[in-house]
């Protein structure tokens, strides 16, 4: 069976909607600000989504654009003054940033509060310690996936190929909360199909096309792409989707799959993220 992204992602967006309305009401408008810096044609069209997503639910959005010579700096102190910015509920930005820019550093500079992307040390932090943050958008969007679907994931075996700050590390934490037992794999693993044909939920995140053959995995397993690649002018996965999908249980396909989940779970955060704020000024809110 074939776990349909958009259509999961649309429904969340739809709940986000009503809950949006009824922040309308108190005066509350979400805003989320992307910062954008230099000139990449895949960060642009990321960006729109982004954008188009935030519209289709009344998330007001606004694109920083800075040029690729700005310094890093700059981008910081441009960073803090969104910081500041009380009509601000979420700030981004988007990777991958100039060379001369120290990625990590730059993250740091959000506020936690507004760090709807989860990347702060912060917010890592909190979900090492299973305490209230914003959790990265990809990897919460994989297990609400799996959630909505209703996928049992207690006592399950997951292997997650991939150990990226943003995908591998937090999602293994999240699939650790659920009660799963996790196994990690990386370019130096060895005997990767032996370990990757023993999980129950097998989630590629490596960024090759096609790693994932169908010698690689169990009989009924469920499989999480969340590789995106171009190929041929075409995106795909990890996953060579045409001979996998046919022995596994659930699979999800890219596009279509994890990709607007994690596009959702940014709308989601950015809400959470004036859901807080209100709590905390003590106004009453579930
Ligand atoms: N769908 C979405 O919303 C979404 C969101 C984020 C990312 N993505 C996509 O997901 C993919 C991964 O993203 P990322 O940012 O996590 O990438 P990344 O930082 O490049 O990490 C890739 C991971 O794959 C591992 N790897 C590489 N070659 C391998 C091999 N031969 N065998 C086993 N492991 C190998 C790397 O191991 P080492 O650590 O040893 O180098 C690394 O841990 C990309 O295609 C990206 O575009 C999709």
């Amino acid at each position: 069976m074939i776990l349909n992204g958009t259509e999961i992602a649309n429904k969340i967006k739809e709940n986000l909607k009503n809950e949006i309305e009824s922040l309308k009401k108190m005066d509350i408008n979400p805003k989320l600000v992307v910062f954008q810096v230099g000139e990449n044609d895949a960060s642009t069209i990321y960006i729109r989504n982004k954008q188009k997503a935030c519209e289709s639910v009344g998330i007001d959005f606004e694109l920083v654009h800075l040029e690729e010579n700005t310094s890093q700096k700059e981008l910081e102190n441009e960073i803090l003054k969104k910081n500041q910015d009380p009509t601000v509920h979420g700030i981004l930005v988007q990777s991958p940033l100039p060379k001369h820019m120290k990625e990590e550093q730059v993250f740091e500079t959000i506020l936690p509060e507004k760090d709807v992307d989860g990347f702060t040390t912060t917010n890592v932090g909190k979900l090492w310690n299973q305490k209230t943050g914003l959790i990265s958008c990809t990897p919460k969007g994989v297990i609400r996936i799996l959630k909505e679907y209703d996928i049992p994931i207690e006592g399950k075996h997951v292997v997650i190929i991939g150990r990226s700050n943003i995908v591998g590390k937090p999602l293994a934490l999240l699939f650790l909360k659920e009660n799963a037992s996790v196994t990690i794999l990386h370019s130096k693993s060895k005997e990767i199909a032996k370990i990757t044909k023993e999980a129950d939920i097998l989630v590629s995140a490596v960024g090759k096309p096609n790693f994932v053959t169908k010698d690689m995995v169990k009989e009924n397993a469920i499989v999480i792409d969340v590789g995106i690649n171009r190929l041929d002018g075409k995106v795909i996965g990890d996953v060579d989707f045409l001979n996998v999908s046919p022995i596994c249980s659930y699979i999800t396909p890219v596009p279509k799959g994890v990709g607007p989940m994690t596009i959702a779970m940014i709308l989601e955060n950015v809400v959470i993220s004036c859901n807080r704020k209100i709590t905390k000024k003590g106004v009453q809110h579930d």
